[in-house]
Order: C-alpha cells, then sequence, then structure tokens
C-alpha cells in the first residue's frame, strides 16, 4: 500500500480546510475577461449589490491582486480585520453584502502590490479559505483582466466556480475574450454567460441612441463560443459617475434604466 507523506497530509488538509469554507456558499461566479477596463468591477460590486437588495446573502471577493476596485466602488475605506482562527471579517457593506478585497491588507490606498506567482497563488488561496463569510448564496469573485494566475488559481480550487465573462463590443475587446473563452476550453470549464458591457450610448440632451461598437459583434462572439449572451449594458453616465462617488449606481439609484438592467442580469444568474 503506497504510504502518505507528510506533504500529502498537509495538502490534503489545506484543501478540506478549503473545500469546508466554501462549502457554505451556494453560487460562487468569476467575472473575468480577456481585457481590462471592459466593466468586470462595476459588473461585479452591481450585480452583487443587485442580489442582495432582492434578499439574497451575497459576498463580493476582490482577487485583483494589482488593481483592487471593490473596495474604491463601494467606499470602504476600513481595513481588514480577523476574528476566529484568524480568520479574515469580511467588511458589511449593506446589510446582506460583505466584502473583502486585498486593498484591506495594505497600508495605504496607493500602495501597490509587487508580488509574484508563488505568493499570488498562496494569497488568494488563503482568501478561499481563510475569511469567514458565513453562509451565502452567491459570491462574486472579481478578477484582474487576462488569464494569469488570479483566475487560473480559482478555477483550479474551487470545482463551482461559474465563469461570468465580460466584454464589449471593440475588436480589441473581442479578440482577447475569445482568448480567454479558449483557456477556459482548455481548463474543461465552459463559461457560465458573456455579458456585452459599453455597448451603446444614450444622449442625455436629445435621447438619441448610439452603437459604439459593431452591436452584434457581442452576439456573435456568444455565438461562436456556444455561451448565452445574458445581456448588453449602455456606457451610462450615472454609472460612470456613481464609481467615483464609491456607491454601486444600483444602490444610489436604483430605479435608474442601467439598474433596470442590472437587475434583469442578477435575474439570470440562478
Ligand atoms: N457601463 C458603463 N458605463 C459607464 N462607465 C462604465 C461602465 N462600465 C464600466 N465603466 C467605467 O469604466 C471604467 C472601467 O471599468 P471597470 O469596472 O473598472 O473595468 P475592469 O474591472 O474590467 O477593468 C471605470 O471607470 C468604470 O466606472
Ligand atoms: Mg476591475
Amino acid at each position: 500500500m503506497a504510504r502518505l507523506s507528510l506533504g500529502d497530509l498537509d495538502r490534503a488538509r489545506r484543501r478540506k480546510e478549503l473545500l469546508d469554507s466554501l462549502a457554505a456558499i451556494d453560487r460562487k461566479y468569476l467575472v473575468m475577461s480577456g481585457k481590462g477596463g471592459v466593466g468586470k468591477s462595476t459588473l461585479a460590486v452591481n450585480l452583487a449589490a443587485a442580489l442582495a437588495g432582492s434578499g439574497a446573502r451575497v459576498g463580493l471577493l476582490d482577487i485583483d491582486l494589482h488593481g483592487p476596485s471593490v473596495a474604491l466602488a463601494l467606499g470602504i475605506d476600513q481595513p481588514l480585520t480577523t476574528g476566529d482562527d484568524d480568520k479574515l471579517i469580511p467588511v458589511q457593506v449593506t446589510e446582506r453584502l460583505k466584502a473583502v478585497s486585498i486593498q484591506g491588507l495594505l497600508k495605504s490606498r496607493d500602495e501597490a502590490v509587487i508580488w509574484r506567482g508563488p505568493r499570488k497563488i498562496r494569497a488568494i488561496r488563503q482568501f478561499f479559505s481563510e475569511v469567514l463569510w458565513g453562509p451565502l448564496d452567491y459570491l462574486f469573485i472579481d478578477s484582474p483582466p487576462g488569464t494569469g494566475d488570479e483566475p487560473l488559481t480559482a478555477l483550479q480550487l474551487i470545482p463551482d466556480l461559474r465563469p461570468l465573462m465580460v466584454t464589449s463590443g471593440s475588436r480589441l475587446a473581442i479578440g482577447d475574450v475569445a482568448k480567454a473563452f479558449n483557456f477556459l476550453k482548455l481548463m474543461n470549464r465552459p463559461a457560465f454567460g458573456l455579458v456585452d458591457n459599453q455597448s451603446w450610448y444614450v444622449c442625455p440632451q436629445c435621447g438619441r441612441r448610439t452603437e459604439i461598437h459593431d452591436c452584434r459583434a457581442a452576439a456573435a462572439l456568444a455565438e461562436a463560443q456556444g455561451t448565452p449572451l445574458l445581456g448588453s449594458l449602455p456606457l451610462d453616465l450615472a454609472a460612470a459617475r456613481a464609481a467615483d462617488e464609491r456607491r454601486p449606481l444600483v444602490l444610489s439609484r436604483p430605479e435608474h434604466p442601467f439598474s433596470l438592467l442590472i437587475r434583469d442580469l442578477a435575474a439570470k444568474l440562478g
């Protein structure tokens, strides 16, 4: 019979700790994209806030170690604290929305994280196994652009993680997002769906709608990748300003057309 080494036992213990910590979380979404600036963080915070507003218990975890946005977008300034067993206590944003961001471990808002692969992977693993979330209906994980250590580690460690891909209709985005779909194929993890953001613009003066990019590009990408196009969102002035005001539009203006579209999208997440 093969003998287990101490290393094997340690790995098995860590794996069990991770799975135990995730067991009380029902649905887990990885908000990802091959491209930066397409609206992953905007979508993550607004979807999380929308679901929390409809009565679900929601967690939001920022694993964009080099460019964390969740704390900024939610107006979180306080550092993270620890509780039982030195585990991290998420920041309570609203009654049912909790968030954890690497930003909460940094000394200042502008401090840079200069970590390479192994250290990043360790930090992300800790975020998955050492946060006192309590029971959650949804966890959203906001990731950096591309297919590097962060989304890779997330997908490897969380077996039931659902990738939610974000794009804009720009050719530059579509090409990179197609690569991110290929990354998912290589990992044998189909995307849950695609969201087309910054798709059109309605002029606040004359009400005229303008398509910003080829309006069929995202639909064509979804079809080519065999994934549903879950929704299209406009480039919206109020949504952009809400980020600067550090409060998701879904919370500050729940009846705004952008917030209604976010809620439609949230309803499709099952
Ligand atoms: N639909 C939208 N309408 C207006 N501004 C948006 C929209 N989506 C994102 N933005 C803005 O674009 C910038 C990049 O969005 P962000 O969510 O940080 O992208 P990512 O996380 O993909 O890098 C931010 O300033 C954000 O406020
Ligand atoms: Mg982001």
